[in-house]
């Protein structure tokens, strides 16, 4: 429990299940734990050890410091009287960024490696740097709360007018459409000194009416800047604990994780400054990602990471026919199929889809998502395709989880897909992700010389993800666009 409830199940090294409690309870973010999620986890047999990926006691010690009384004195916020409503018994406790950095390097393809973790907070930390070799993570510095860059982050997502902790990706929307005019201001006011980092004040309560006159986008812009900045730094830091390259270490690798990892802007630019070989950010590497990095901490086990479409599972084909019918005739469909994505983005099989060419496109999907009207929607291509339309960042080969934005090269095309800046969020796709999703861009491509499809969540405004083939009904019936 936390702001994004989640529940993993694992057997020796394989990930049998893991969700998102909000799927269940359709309440977005929904820090806690239903009956229903934990139902299914409970289909998969009793549970031999639980593990929670926080320390709830040293939790209250820092609530207590940052005057968090009602939190730090409240006993339906301790996770054991929690989960003892529903029949679970804690065994252990793993701390939130040891959680946060074993989510990322037990699930990734390379061995030997730096791992940093940034989020908002967990206990006292917000920022670790560890080293990792032959399964053994070995802890070398960290940042502690107040000092957070999730937390500068989230008081600018509040201050212009989004919710903090939730709307952060938003912001960083936003920036595109402004400049980093209060880039000097902001480190001025707000950062005592960026490495190591440490704030002037403690922002956990937000920025209030900060330069009340500021136009948004530029505030966003400023922000964005410098939180870039801020983690090129932490990138350079972290890649100075890897030994020189050499026959017994051939690659500079690095783990990414915690909240902050999921800003796609920042990683395409962190990429680009070519300090690793290779980049490892698993596709939850937010709170609910730790239900799966817990396990794997206590266990010390590397997991054999394949996909995450770990979720509730909608029995059927891909109905790769149907979609392509119904895109031909109305240019966009929702697909409900399969076993749901594990983490923030829709992949394929909670998905919006829509045809991406001409200019009315982001209209029409925008009527039905009820969203702001400056932000596009993303790409989905085969990965084969890739380097045909989009400039992906130094090292990076694939980005199967919308993890980095890429300059398109064919921007006129697809106008729904470009950001204002000239670049989308995108997904490669692959047939070991996903089969029936790589199906049909395969077919797609074969039938209209279209490389990609638009691909959004699939949930009704103000509701998360769908989850259940009665959420996809709901959504047909709602809106009136056909989910297969
Ligand atoms: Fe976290």
């Amino acid at each position: 429990m936390n702001h994004d409830a989640a529940m993993a199940v694992i057997d020796g090294s394989e990930i049998l299940w893991a969700a998102h409690a909000e799927r269940y309870s359709k309440i977005k973010n929904d820090h806690y734990l239903n009956q229903q999620i934990v139902n299914e986890a409970k289909s998969y047999g009793p549970f031999d050890k639980v593990v929670y990926y926080e320390k709830p006691i040293l939790k209250k010690t820092r609530q207590l410091y940052a005057g968090q009384y009602g939190l730090a004195f409240s006993l339906s916020e301790m996770p054991s009287d929690h989960c003892r409503k529903f029949g679970i018994k804690i065994d252990q406790y793993v701390k939130h960024h040891e959680s946060h950095a074993a989510t990322g390097y037990y699930t990734a393809p390379f061995r030997d490696c730096v791992i940093l973790t940034v989020d908002a907070i967990g206990e006292w930390d917000t920022i670790s740097i560890w080293t990792a070799s032959g399964g053994q993570m070995n802890l070398k510095e960290t940042v502690k709360y107040p000092h957070s860059i999730g937390i500068l982050y989230s008081a600018f997502t509040q201050r212009v007018g989004l919710k903090p902790a939730e709307e952060e990706y938003i912001l960083m929307g936003m920036a595109a459409y402004g400049e980093p005019k209060y880039k000097d201001r902001i480190y001025r006011e707000f950062i005592q000194r960026p490495m190591p980092f440490q704030l002037k004040h403690n922002l956990h309560i937000g920025l209030k009416d900060w330069m009340p006159e500021a136009d948004p986008m530029d505030i966003a812009a400023s922000i964005q800047a410098v939180t870039e900045e801020l983690l090129a730094n932490l990138w350079s830091k972290a890649a100075s604990y890897l030994p020189p390259k050499g026959l017994m270490y051939p690659k500079h690798n690095l783990v990414f994780g915690g909240g902050v990892a999921l800003n796609c802007a920042a990683n395409s630019k962190l990429a680009n400054l070519g300090l690793f070989d290779d980049i490892w950010i698993m596709p939850n590497p937010g709170d609910a990602g730790s239900s799966i990095g817990c396990v794997a901490a206590a266990e010390k086990k590397f997991l054999n990471w394949q996909h995450p479409f770990l979720g509730h599972n909608i029995e059927g084909e891909y109905p790769v026919d149907k979609i392509i019918k119904e895109l031909k005739e109305n240019k966009m469909c929702g697909v409900a199929n399969g076993r749901a994505e594990f983490g923030p983005r829709a992949l394929g099989n909670r998905s919006l889809l829509a045809d991406p060419r001409g200019p009315e496109v982001k209209d029409l999907v925008n009527q039905i998502k009820r969203r702001q009207k400056f932000r596009p929607f993303a790409p989905a291509i085969l990965e084969e395709d890739v380097n045909d339309y989009f400039d992906l960042p130094t090292h990076v080969k694939n980005t199967p989880y919308m993890q980095f934005t890429a300059a398109c090269t064919a921007g006129k095309d697809f106008p729904a897909i470009i950001h204002h800046d000239g670049t989308s969020r995108v997904q490669t796709v692959r047939k070991t992700d996903n089969p029936g999703f790589y199906e049909l861009l395969k077919e797609w491509k074969k039938q209209t010389g279209c490389p990609i499809l638009l691909n959004t969540s699939l949930n009704i405004k103000g509701q998360p993800i769908v989850n259940d083939s009665a959420d996809g009904k709901a959504f047909e019936n709602k809106y009136g666009v056909k989910v297969f």
